[in-house]
């Protein structure tokens, strides 16, 4: 069992370079199923999630290689077969359910296990379903499987009641070579979104509006082969300016996207964070100012993101004052509190709103990771907290962080990782 083990209280200094975003490669892969020629997908980050997936494409008859040199993922689907993905690893990565739009797009047909919800909520697929069904697909459930099979896609217009990022991404995919014009409304805005749209509109799609509420998708005949890099994993940067605020350092992070980050860098503007941006894609985040408490919500983009919710209490547990943040995307995405409350946090819980006063301080414990985001939290707070943090479930980390232990200790930090 692996564990994290972080040492306070330690100050930052120096750089870190931000991979390349969990959110936009695992559809990217995904929407090669569209595509039977060779595919380049360049600063492929070396992450659990993309192993799966990977792994996944492969059990289905594709070529799948990665390469150390500039990570090069090359994928190509030419041979894949419609056999029914493997259960295991459909259960093990929710985000294995975006294959099913791309591989109705290309055969038809598609058949996979519904997948399960996790720690931060039931994780519904009604509105991917929806969307299928409103293209012409019949769509039958039964036996922990979903069936989709459509003689013929047939473009329509598609309003999402939540303006889900993965159903927004299934059935663009899933819209690419059908007759007519697709239209989604109230479709996600995430740049992941924007990401995917260039990815398929350069291998020969035409999707216009992706990034914005109204996404129209005009059906071609059949998509090239190209090679890609995808954008900066903005939640992972999110991260690191929170490292840089919550341990009063002074740190510069390579791999930003200012605008991708313009709700997470405005709030923690409003704490007393500073910023300094370089034009090569680089910022400066000065977090040795007092700071003040915040009130926050999270929200779809350009809405303050739920995947930054968990590393934002951290940061606000030791910020002198009242700040509250609700949860508005997830119905259970508060799991880390209890860990943080462990670790002499003062945090109430009412519904979906948690209401922290902040501490001087924090004192380090063996603590869990409850999902991915929130075990970077807890690593957060061991920076800060008096003595050892112990973060268990490093499993979660390591679906969506990069060798998050050597990139915190290239910054200073005194943490390494255990296996007992
Ligand atoms: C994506 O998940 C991300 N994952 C999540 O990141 C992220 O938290 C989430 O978007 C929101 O930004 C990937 O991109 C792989 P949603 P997704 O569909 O697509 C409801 C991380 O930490 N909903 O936008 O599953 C749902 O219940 C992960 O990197 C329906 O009601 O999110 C939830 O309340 C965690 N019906 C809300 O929408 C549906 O058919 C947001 O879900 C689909 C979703």
């Amino acid at each position: 069992m692996e564990k994290i083990v972080v040492k306070g209280v330690k100050e930052l200094r120096g750089e870190v370079n931000i991979s390349c975003a969990k959110n936009s490669i695992l559809p990217i892969i995904a929407a090669t199923i569209l595509c039977p020629e060779p595919i380049i997908i360049d600063n492929a980050p070396r992450l659990e999630d993309v192993e799966v997936i990977c792994k996944l494409l492969s059990e289905l008859n594709c070529d799948v290689n990665i390469s150390n040199v500039n990570d090069r993922l090359t994928i190509n689907t030419k041979n894949i077969v419609e056999m029914d993905a493997n259960e295991e690893l459909m259960r093990k990565m929710r985000a294995s359910f975006l294959i099913m739009g791309p591989m109705l797009a290309r055969f038809g047909y598609c058949k996979l296990s519904l997948p399960g919800g996790c720690n931060i909520g039931s994780r519904p697929i009604d509105l991917h379903l929806k969307g299928f069904k409103l293209l012409g697909a019949e769509v039958v459930i039964g036996h922990g499987f979903v069936e989709v099979r459509a003689k013929k896609i047939v473009g329509n217009r598609i309003y999402l009641d939540f303006p889900s990022v993965g159903a927004t991404e299934n059935i663009m995919m899933a819209s690419v070579f059908a007759e007519g014009t697709t239209i989604i409304e109230n479709a996600a805005e995430e740049p992941e979104i924007w990401d995917l749209a260039q990815f398929l509109n350069k291998m020969g799609a035409k999707i216009e509006g992706a990034g914005f509420g109204k996404i129209t998708i005009t059906g071609v005949k059949n998509l090239k082969g190209i090679s890609y890099t995808p954008i900066y994993d903005r939640i992972e940067a999110g991260t690191f300016m929170i490292a840089a605020a919550i341990t009063n350092s002074k740190i510069k992070i390579n791999g930003v996207n200012e605008e991708h980050l313009r709700p997470v860098i405005e709030k923690l503007r409003e704490c007393g964070i500073g910023f300094t941006n370089y034009k090569d894609h680089s910022i400066v985040v000065d977090g040795r100012g007092s700071k003040r408490p915040l009130d926050i919500k999270t929200l779809p983009y350009p809405g303050f993101p739920t995947d930054m919710q968990a590393q934002m209490m951290s940061l606000l547990s030791i910020v002198e004052g009242v700040s509250v943040i609700t949860e508005t995307v997830f119905e259970n995405r508060f799991m880390h509190v209890a860990e943080l409350q462990r670790m002499g946090a003062n945090i109430k819980i009412d519904g979906r709103t948690a209401i922290i006063e902040g501490k001087p301080r924090l004192t380090g414990c063996e603590v869990k990771a409850t999902d991915l985001r929130a075990g970077a939290a807890m690593i957060l707070s061991g920076l800060v907290a008096d003595g050892e943090t112990v973060v268990n479930d490093v499993y979660h980390i390591d679906r969506g962080y990069v060798r998050i232990e050597e990139k915190f200790r290239n910054l200073g930090a005194e943490i390494y990782r255990i296996n007992m």
